[in-house]
């Protein structure tokens, strides 16, 4: 087994560390909060002694492997360097980073200090997405394709009475893109490779963070849009339409299920229903594997840290073109 301790104390951590537990691979070892209180009310929550207060401390600590990390976004760069820097092997949940170039310095860093790097993203770690490629395969030639991920966020009320809930801070790099946007820019790439060009635009909050958002990426012979929204909840599907036939995806990034219609008029459900904590659990088995059989996994491993980079640097060219700018924007540059 294999130790880790987690960043962030919110619902998203309690789902991976059930998943990593669950998988049989990981012990939870220690929690880091950036106050003792709640650190000790979430270490106990998860039946852990050992409370860090000090990131650094933590990732000087001999007592873990790895770090789960999921604060807000803005802090993902300074969290994960930490670790790296001290030869611990890091997943982090999306996005990233909000520049390319940051992504790419924490890449080299794991490189050079020999550990895995690795984003949170559940659609690659999922065994159903054979299923849906499979599917894909089926339905001729694709021509247009469109990928949603439309929630009204549950902050939406609290921003709306005059509250600015972290998901709606962009000094936090957060927002609509960030959050949500990302689900559908990563399953585009991973299954169509980098467009050739993009239009985009956006719904800007008073706030300054993105409420919703459209990208239309530009191939060859197919569109494919992406809609992804905190504002309201999609009433549809992702689908993704070819000369053969349509096939239909629910919740694209836990592929929560996958439906072919063909021309002739027929259906027929290929995958549906699914077990929550085993969502996150994927990407911690694969995690382990990757750190612990690195020369049989290292091909799927560079093929995670590779569109990472794509994503990184789609997402960053997106946000110029909408004219979504954060501050760290002008300190990088
Ligand atoms: N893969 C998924 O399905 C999924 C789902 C949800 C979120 N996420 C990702 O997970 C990350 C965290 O999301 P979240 O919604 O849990 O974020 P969040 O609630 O805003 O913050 C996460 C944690 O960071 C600490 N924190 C809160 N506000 C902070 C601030 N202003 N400065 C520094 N630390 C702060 C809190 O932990 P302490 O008080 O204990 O320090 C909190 O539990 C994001 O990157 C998000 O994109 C992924």
């Amino acid at each position: 087994m294999l130790r880790f301790g987690t960043i962030g104390s919110g619902w998203i951590t309690d789902e991976y560390i059930h998943g990593a537990i669950d998988s049989g691979l990981w012990e939870l070892s220690a929690v880091y909060s950036r106050t003792r209180e709640r650190g000790e009310e979430y270490a106990r929550k998860h039946g852990v002694s050992r409370v860090f207060t000090d990131f650094e401390e933590m990732a000087d600590s001999p007592e873990l492997d790895a770090v789960y990390i999921a604060s807000p976004n803005l802090l993902h760069y300074d969290h994960c360097k930490a670790f790296l820097q001290r030869g611990k092997h890091v997943i982090c949940e999306k996005p990233l980073c909000a520049q390319e170039e940051k992504v790419k310095e924490l890449y080299r860093l794991a490189e050079q200090q020999g550990v895995i790097f690795l984003e949170a993203i559940m659609f690659l770690h999922l065994p159903q997405r054979k299923i849906l490629e499979e599917a894909l395969g089926k339905i001729g030639k694709i021509c247009l394709a469109k990928i949603d991920f439309c929630q009204r966020s549950s902050k939406l009320d609290a921003y709306e009475k005059g509250e600015l809930p972290n998901i709606f801070n962009p000094r936090l790099e957060t927002g609509s893109l960030m959050d949500l946007g990302v689900y559908c820019v990563y399953p585009a790439l991973a299954l169509f490779g980098m467009p050739q060009s993009f239009q985009s635009d956006l719904v800007l909050l008073e706030s300054g963070a993105d409420g919703c958002g459209v990208v239309t990426l530009k191939y060859p012979e197919k569109l494919v849009t992406l809609t992804y929204s905190k504002l309201g909840q999609a009433g549809a599907n992702s689908d993704f339409q070819g000369t053969e036939g349509t096939v239909a995806v629910d919740s694209i990034s836990r592929i929560a299920g996958v439906s072919l219609w063909r021309k002739d008029g027929s259906t027929q459900q290929l995958y549906g229903g699914d077990e929550k904590y085993q969502l996150m659990g994927w990407e911690a088995k694969d995690f382990y594997r990757y750190i612990t059989q690195p020369e049989e996994s290292r091909e799927e491993y560079l093929r995670c840290k590779e569109l990472s980079i794509q994503v990184a640097q789609l997402m960053e060219a997106i946000r110029k073109q909408c004219g979504l700018r954060f501050e760290s924007d002008s300190a990088h540059h």
